[in-house]
């Protein structure tokens, strides 16, 4: 029995959880918790919210209140918005803990003593006005690389990160007055002298996932810098060291310090050492964009204090939503608390479960939720379960029958049904989360399959044995449904436990043992609701009310090419055609057959693919189409990296003329959707040509 520390990372208390947490981080960590304990580990899962920062400060300034308050307020939304989707916790505190504080505090000193922390004088923007200096958010001001409206510490533009001092035009945020520039004394971690130790861990470490190891590999060919440990600001733990007054820690110097402090509070209350935990095995579950923190700078830290380095880190990609990038200012979001209030929480753990595997960003769509739930969670598995659970009841008095004289085709579903635990574990085991849940729904869907072709219906008039093996058999995969379906859907998975009439599954392996003939199983109950077109439809007009009219363009605007331009056009006239068709019944734009025929698209694979300098937008590609290969310009950049796309079949138009874009020659186009998703048409041959 391993004993497994398991982390999500801090989510800042400005703001309450929306469907991107829930999927970079707190789904999967509770998947892989649930799983463990499952089979018999013993599991410590901690977290907690991360409560200081400027943002946190900031937002109380403007509302004139402490930032306590804020983060107080936020901290009881996100408890509440992680219990409604049943996250199973075993510790989630908060960073304004006072025990969090001493260990914070703690750490911070012991590095300064052992000379891995050091006092640098350094340059920063002091606001006279307001007699304060002006770190992070507390400053605004104008991008010095693209020229856009910026904060003090990042571009949301144009993504980069700055310092407050590389601002055009800077301001105060309180009051408007512009800044002088200052001398000031901060603490400065020699993350530099870690070069080789992180590079070591990196290298060696065999489970870490590739994004984070590329990632993490780019940054340290660079160069490890040291990083500012310290504010000068109010809110924070204060610096503990004699002269440090009015100085607190930078809030990435003792968010990470949460996962200890939770713990700590845990083992306070259990009686257990945390630390047991850590030593055997910790996993990290964070999203994509804190990487660079948790493979590098954390790392850093721990290994400064002597302590074990973390044995995995898995980071969740981005979660769009309906193709645009999701926004909070914009209220281009789905709150959590929005969405359990209209739907079971266990629909979207699936949702965001099978839409897509975690090491890629996707997209959550209204329409594709609908259709997943109602095609695969209500279809596949909710009538898999109730024609089993009826029709013992109609037929065999509620009993599982007796099992006599397997067929061929009962011996088969025997052995899927028998295989089933171990092929889903090992998933979940190796991380593959949407992997072991599409491992279930096909069985489930073979279950189906079985069930129709035994056609126990007519088989009860003419064949007894037949339909008795029947029901033996699918009662058995509802069983082990029951069981593996619990780490997923851990409500749905205690309703069909409470049909079948066992108790709530706790052992994975119980979905190895079958239910003994003659078990009576309770009375069926619909477990899974159709979702509505009219629901769907208006989720989607709440939500598409936040897009004005700027945000269009906006999103039309990115585009930065000639090549886009066009297509900008073409998606323009498209538009309008629309418009006119609208206006004019159906007649309109149709296309011939033959003319569409002109249009030659084949099945290609990407064999290479690499950016174009200076497009954030566009890669280069060598596409195998059966007889040569070509090179495309996609504008996929956004979505995928090309080291991602390698591998992957596409459809591509093939005879299209030649062109260039940004300077390089393309000579076809990937058929991809408008958010630059790709298709994926695993199940045909390269150079197959679309009828
Ligand atoms: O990026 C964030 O949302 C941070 N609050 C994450 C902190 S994770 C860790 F350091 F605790
Ligand atoms: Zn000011």
């Amino acid at each position: 029995m391993a004993k497994i520390f398991i982390s999500t990372a801090l989510p800042y208390a400005n703001g309450p959880c929306h469907l991107g947490h829930l999927r970079s981080t707190y789904i999967p960590a509770d998947i892989y918790a649930r799983y463990n304990r499952m089979i018999g580990n013993d599991v410590l899962m901690v977290g907690a919210t991360d409560e200081h920062g400027t943002p946190i400060a900031v937002r109380a300034d403007q509302e004139g209140c402490e930032p306590i308050d804020v983060s107080t307020r936020y901290h009881d939304l996100i408890l509440e918005d992680i219990k409604s989707c049943d996250i199973s916790f075993d510790s989630f505190t908060r960073t304004t803990d006072e025990k969090h504080y001493k260990i914070a505090q703690d750490y911070f000193k012991y590095l300064y003593d052992e000379g891995l922390i050091y006092e640098e004088t350094i340059q920063q923007l002091y606001c006279e006005n307001c007699g304060k200096f002006l770190p992070d958010r507390y400053v605004e001001g104008t991008c010095k690389f693209c020229g856009a409206d910026a904060r003090g510490d990042h571009c949301e533009a144009c993504g980069r990160a700055l310092e407050p001092t590389e601002l055009l035009e800077p301001h105060c945020l309180t009051c408007g007055n512009t800044p002088v520039i200052k001398d000031s004394t901060q603490y400065f971690f020699k993350l530099s002298s870690f070069q080789k130790t992180i590079e070591d861990y990196i290298a060696n470490n065999e489970s870490l996932p590739a994004n984070v190891k590329n990632y993490a590999e780019n940054w340290l060919k660079e160069g490890l810098k040291d990083w500012i440990m310290t504010r000068d600001m109010k809110w924070g733990i204060p610096v503990p060291i004699e002269g440090a007054k009015g100085k607190i820690i930078y809030v990435w110097g003792e968010a990470f310090l949460g996962y200890i402090s939770s713990a700590a509070q845990w083992s306070e209350k259990s009686g257990k050492p945390w630390e047991e935990y850590w030593n055997d095995y910790v996993i990290h579950f964070i999203g994509k964009d804190i990487i660079y923190h948790h493979s590098i700078f954390w790392p850093a830290m721990l290994a400064g204090h002597g302590c074990k380095l973390p044995d995995n880190i898995f980071a969740g990609e981005f979660l769009s939503l309906e193709g645009r990038k999701m926004s909070t200012s914009k209220n281009w979001v789905v709150w959590v608390a929005d969405f359990v209030k209209n739907y079971e929480s266990d629909l979207l753990r699936y949702y965001l479960t099978v839409n897509a595997p975690l090491n890629k960003d996707t997209d959550f769509s209204w329409d594709d939720f609908q259709r997943r739930i109602n095609d695969e969670l209500a279809d596949v598995i909710g009538n898999f379960l109730h024609r089993t659970f009826t029709f013992t009841h109609k037929f065999f008095d509620g009993k599982i029958p007796e099992y006599k004289n397997p067929s061929e085709d009962d011996l088969a579903f025997e052995k899927a049904i028998k295989e089933l635990p171990d092929k889903a574990g090992t998933l979940i085991a190796d991380m593959k989360f949407r992997e072991g849940l599409v491992e279930i729904i096909k069985t489930a869907k073979a279950g189906n399959k079985y069930f129709n072709d035994q056609e126990p219906w007519k088989a009860v008039k003419e064949d007894m044995q037949k339909a008795a093996n029947c029901l033996y058999l699918s009662n058995q995969l509802c069983h082990s449904l029951a069981i593996l379906l619990k780490p997923y859907i851990p409500n749905k998975a205690d309703e069909i436990c409470e049909i079948i009439g066992i108790d709530e599954a706790t052992n994975w392996n119980d979905a190895k043992e079958f239910l003994e003939t003659g078990h009576e199983i309770n009375k069926a109950k619909p477990l899974f609701k159709k979702i509505e077109d009219e629901t769907i439809a208006k989720e989607k007009e709440e939500l598409y009310k936040n897009l004005d009219a700027s945000d269009v363009e906006d999103k039309e605007e990115s585009d930065e090419d000639k090549s886009n331009k066009k297509s900008k056009q073409d998606k323009k006239s498209k538009k309008d055609k629309k418009a006119k068709k609208e206006d004019n019944g159906d007649k309109m734009d149709l296309i011939s057959i033959d003319e569409f025929a002109k249009v030659e698209i084949r099945i290609g694979e990407i064999v290479e693919a690499e950016k174009i300098e200076k497009s954030d937008k566009l890669l280069k590609t060598q596409i195998n189409i059966g007889e040569k290969t070509i090179q495309v310009v996609a504008g996929l950049a956004k979505r995928y990296a090309p080291e991602d796309l390698v591998g992957r079949k596409v459809p591509v138009v093939t005879n299209l003329k030649p062109a260039k874009l940004f300077g390089t020659l393309s000579e076809g186009m990937i058929m991809a959707t408008e958010s630059a998703a790709l298709l994926t048409p695993d199940d045909c041959e390269v150079g197959e040509l679309l009828m």
